[in-house]
């Protein structure tokens, strides 16, 4: 089993531009099935998740190729509108290709995907969504059998939960929908503008994104096109945060910094100088980290849940104590007992955890409990004195590309072995 062998206690220095939005990239994939035809998209990062959406499009139907930064999807091909257990176990978000099976084929057929390590992962208000827009779906063993066509039409749904995916699958259904749909309670973050944007690329009349009323104009005919994903902004929070941890300068660019101002100003907070100019963010941190005030995960704008864990390493390390309370998923604190490990100070009650800063962490064996955790266990590693072991690699590699290289390039002295 490969791990990450870490020196801690190396000051972060240098710049680095940051990978695209695994997060963004994946609904863009799911929305490429709406046009018939070869979509280019630019800046796909090469992630496990990234893989396995690929690998779903090519059982469809599709043609799938990379070539470097971009993959190439023709959807004129597809003919297929069942995604089978195996491929939707390995990804649960693959849910996000219901609305758009459904919006191009009026059908689809996938095993429900599950829970993983943050808990149980409901979509009851995905098929809710997708029901108000007339589709029929049987639930059955287990698998969900989804019937649309030519009796689907546009409606107005409303969410009681700002659900990035049942947002995401809402948008893409009604892109197959005549009529105007109306997503009330819609996910505000970053990623489902860039969606939005994709669909507008190939034709789709979509406003509102970025707010909590979405509209979408649906039965146009869509075509492909060329588009580029954003910038992963939980990928930067990561880099910043270990920037943070180690005491060192570093710039991250490639990211709107506007996407990041929960954590920007927690950062800020903790002591650190932070500068953002255009597409880049750069920050400086001379000392230890200071406390800061409660850190409360919510919807975007507020803090991201995706990047709870990666700033309870760095204040792990850091002097004070600090309050987090995780209100997104139910079980999303798997780091702290390996944190621990480190000589972490971390009090959990429920969805609260009470950092105590321990002034600095030690090296220890440790294994990532899911992805944003075992990113967290990196940065408090990079932070520490001696030498740690990141074990359970596959998690990290569903959401960071080329993670040790570019730590590496920082001045980080990571290393995986074997
Ligand atoms: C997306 O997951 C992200 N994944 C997650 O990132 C992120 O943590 C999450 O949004 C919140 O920002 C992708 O975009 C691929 P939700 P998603 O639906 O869409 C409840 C990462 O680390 N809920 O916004 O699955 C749900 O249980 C991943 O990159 C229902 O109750 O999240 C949760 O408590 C982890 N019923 C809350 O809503 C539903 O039908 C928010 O979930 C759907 C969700």
């Amino acid at each position: 089993m490969s791990y990450y062998e870490i020196q801690g206690g190396r000051p972060l220095e240098g710049r680095l531009t940051v990978q695209g939005a695994k997060n963004s990239v994946l609904p863009i994939l799911a929305a490429a099935l709406l046009a018939p035809g070869r979509s280019v998209i630019h800046n796909c990062p090469d992630l496990s998740d990234v893989s396995a959406a690929l690998d779903i499009l090519r059982l469809l139907g599709c043609r799938v190729e990379r070539e470097g930064e971009a993959v190439a999807v023709d959807a004129a091909g597809l003919k297929c509108a069942r995604i089978p257990e195996g491929l939707m176990r390995q990804m649960r978000s693959s849910v996000i290709f219901l609305g758009a099976l459904l919006a191009r084929l009026g059908e689809a057929e996938l095993s429900y995907p599950g829970g993983c390590e943050l808990g149980p992962r409901p979509i009851d208000l995905h098929l809710s969504a997708l029901r108000t827009l007339g589709a029929e779906i049987t639930e059955e063993q287990g698998n969900l059998r989804c019937r649309g066509g030519a009796w689907l039409r546009g409606g107005e749904i409303c969410l009681s939960i700002p659900s990035v995916g049942a947002t995401e699958n809402a948008m893409l259904a009604a892109c197959g929908c005549p009529g105007v749909t109306t997503i009330v309670g819609a996910a505000r973050e970053p990623e489902i503008v860039d969606l939005q944007n994709f669909l507008r690329a190939i034709g789709a009349r979509v406003t509102g994104a970025g707010g909590s009323r979405v509209f979408v104009a649906g039965g146009r005919p869509l075509h492909p096109a060329r588009y580029r994903v954003m910038g992963d902004r939980i990928a930067a929070a990561t880099y910043l945060c270990a920037a943070a941890a180690t005491g060192g300068q570093v710039e991250v660019a490639g990211v709107e910094p506007g996407a990041l101002t929960a954590l920007l100003t927690c950062l800020e907070q903790a002591g650190c100088q932070l500068t953002a100019a255009g597409d880049a963010v750069r920050l400086t941190c001379r000392g230890p980290l200071r406390s800061i005030s409660p850190v409360r995960t919510a919807p975007y704008p507020g803090f991201p849940t995706d990047a709870q864990a990666i700033l309870m390493a760095a204040l792990a390390g850091g002097e004070g104590a600090t309050l987090f309370v995780e209100n997104i998923f139910d079980s999303r604190y798997g780091h702290v007992d390996e944190l621990r490990r480190m000589g972490a100070d971390i009090c959990v009650a429920g969805r609260a955890a009470m950092v105590t800063g321990v002034g600095r962490l030690h090296g220890a064996g440790v294994r990532s409990p899911d992805l944003r955790g075992g990113a967290a266990l990196v940065v408090a590693a990079l932070g520490a004195e001696g030498t740690s072991r990141v074990s359970q690699l596959h998690h990290i590699r569903r959401g960071y590309e080329r993670f040790p290289e570019c730590l590496r390039a920082l001045g980080a002295s990571i290393w995986e072995r074997q």
